[in-house]
């Protein structure tokens, strides 16, 4: 595939793009290669009509679990191909495009024009046809799908593909593909278990291909039961859900160091200086983040609301707790700081409970400063490739986050106007549910509308799966 780097683009182009990837559960990179699919079928009228072997483009309106992905279903000579009809059409009510092959023993179960009507779409049949193969259609097929499902997976097929042949449309199409491939088998218990056969799985579990049952139960032959029974069509659309799941996910493998919520520096053993955070928003991009794949490692100060879905929690109350467990966890690829952290705390807090004398004067709090988590790791030793720090400010927010953008080492500010007046919540910002943001980096600002914290979670997870991949399509 011909490999193009995109530099530089507008940000509104920039901004469209993350939000139709983010409609559709995709990276940005894989967005950017099926919109330049998609412009290019219209410019030169490829559009994948009779001839054209590239798999069916999914329903565009559709929202569901597999919207936009693009399934080649391969139809084998068993009993259990009638299944298939269901499945494509549980398939399809899911967003998928689904295209089909049937092997000729498939025919013999199932007619093309029953599997066409459901897919609305040609059914491929045949490795020579000329209308097919002008286009070297068994490699396009191959190729053009998200994912390849094999169901029923006869043990003639599964044989074929553990050897390697390629005889037929089918068995071609298998060979030549660079896809995940889904296998669904089917067959009597004494096929499926016959020493042959189990070679020949045990060769592709190597290979890499994905299976789905079978299952225990009765055959269609009379008297026969055993383990050979195809997986229930719901059963593969699980599977085939699992399976594209990474496609969703640019941050898998990237390890990501957080701090949310606010911190308490200790008064005394009962009393402490806190602030209005709520971790609301550093929750919520440690969820998103993880919902791309990262693994994420939040350092959260003491609040109200549960540890977010998929990552790795560390409870701590001071900023001096933070700080340490924050470094203990890097190296990492991205710090990503979004708690409020005190800036001050009391320079010997009281062992006991301060007690109130009467007749003396109010006490004084001594106040020292604390350590700047942002700045010990903009400057550390193993600075992740990407910092990203929060500024809370109630004035001249993008002043002050310029400048802390060069003072503590950081790639982007992300600045809130914190105070009352912004109109977000009775109190301000903190502790609401919404909020407005300036994304500040070295190459300008960014106004992001007011949103949901949640909504701003999953376009600075956008941004951060931007940012630590160079977008080539
Ligand atoms: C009625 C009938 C049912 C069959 N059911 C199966 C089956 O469930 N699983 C299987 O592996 N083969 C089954 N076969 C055998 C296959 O159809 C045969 O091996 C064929 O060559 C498979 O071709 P294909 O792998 O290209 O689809 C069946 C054959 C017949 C006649």
């Amino acid at each position: 595939m011909a490999s193009i780097t995109i530099r530089n683009l507008d940000s509104a182009v920039k901004e469209a793009l993350r939000r139709r990837a983010a409609a559709h559960g995709r990276s940005m990179e894989e967005e950017a290669r099926i919109y330049l699919a998609e412009l290019a079928s219209a410019e030169t009228g490829l559009a994948p009509l009779a001839g054209e072997a590239a798999v069916a483009a999914p329903p565009r309106a559709s929202s569901g679990s597999l919207s936009g992905k693009r399934i080649l279903l391969i139809i084998g000579g068993g009993i259990a191909a009638y299944k298939c009809l269901d499945l494509i059409r549980r398939l399809r009510e899911r967003g998928a495009g689904v295209r089909c092959v049937l092997t000729k023993a498939a025919g013999e179960f199932v007619t093309p024009l029953a599997v066409g009507a459901l897919t609305a779409d040609r059914v491929f049949t045949d490795l020579f046809s000329r209308e097919d193969e002008h286009d070297v259609g068994h490699i396009r097929l191959s190729r053009e799908a998200d994912l390849i499902v094999v169901a029923p997976a006869t043990a003639d097929l599964i044989a074929k593909m553990a050897n390697g042949l390629a005889n037929d449309l089918a068995s071609a199409v298998l060979l030549a593909t660079d896809k995940k491939v889904l296998v669904a088998p089917a067959m009597n218990p004494r096929m499926w278990s016959h020493p042959a056969t189990k070679r020949n799985r045990a060769t592709l579990a190597g290979d890499g291909v994905a299976f789905v049952g079978p299952g225990r139960g009765e055959m269609a032959e009379a008297g026969e039961a055993g383990e050979g029974r195809m997986a229930e069509p719901l059963e593969i659309v699980a599977a085939v859900e699992t399976l594209l799941d990474d496609r969703a996910k640019p941050l898998m493998g990237q390890r990501i160091v957080m701090t949310s919520g606010p911190t308490h520096e200790p008064i005394d053993p009962v009393r402490y200086i806190a602030n209005r955070s709520s971790g609301k928003q550093g929750h919520a991009i440690a969820a998103a983040l993880a919902r791309l794949g990262a693994d994420v490692r939040l350092v959260s100060g003491p609040v109200s609301i549960p540890d977010p879905k998929g990552v790795q929690v560390v409870h701590v109350e001071t900023a001096r707790e933070m700080r340490d467990a924050v470094e203990q966890l890097l190296p990492a690829d991205a710090g990503i700081f979004v708690a409020a952290v005190a800036d001050y705390r009391v320079a010997s807090a009281a062992d006991h409970k301060m007690k109130k004398q009467a007749g003396a004067k109010a006490p004084v709090l001594e106040l020292i400063e604390n350590p700047d988590i942002l700045a010990t790791v903009g400057h550390h030793a193993k600075r992740p490739r990407l910092v990203i720090g929060f500024a809370a400010e109630t004035r001249d927010v993008e002043t002050y986050a310029r400048a802390k953008l060069e003072k503590k080492g950081a790639d982007i500010i992300v600045a809130n106007d914190v105070s009352s007046a912004t109109g977000i919540g009775t109190l301000g910002v903190m502790g609401a549910d919404r909020n407005r943001v300036h994304i500040v980096s070295k190459s300008g600002v960014e106004h992001w509308p007011e949103m949901g914290k949640d909504a701003v979670a999953e376009r600075l997870a956008a941004l951060v799966a931007e940012r630590l991949q160079t977008i080539t399509v």
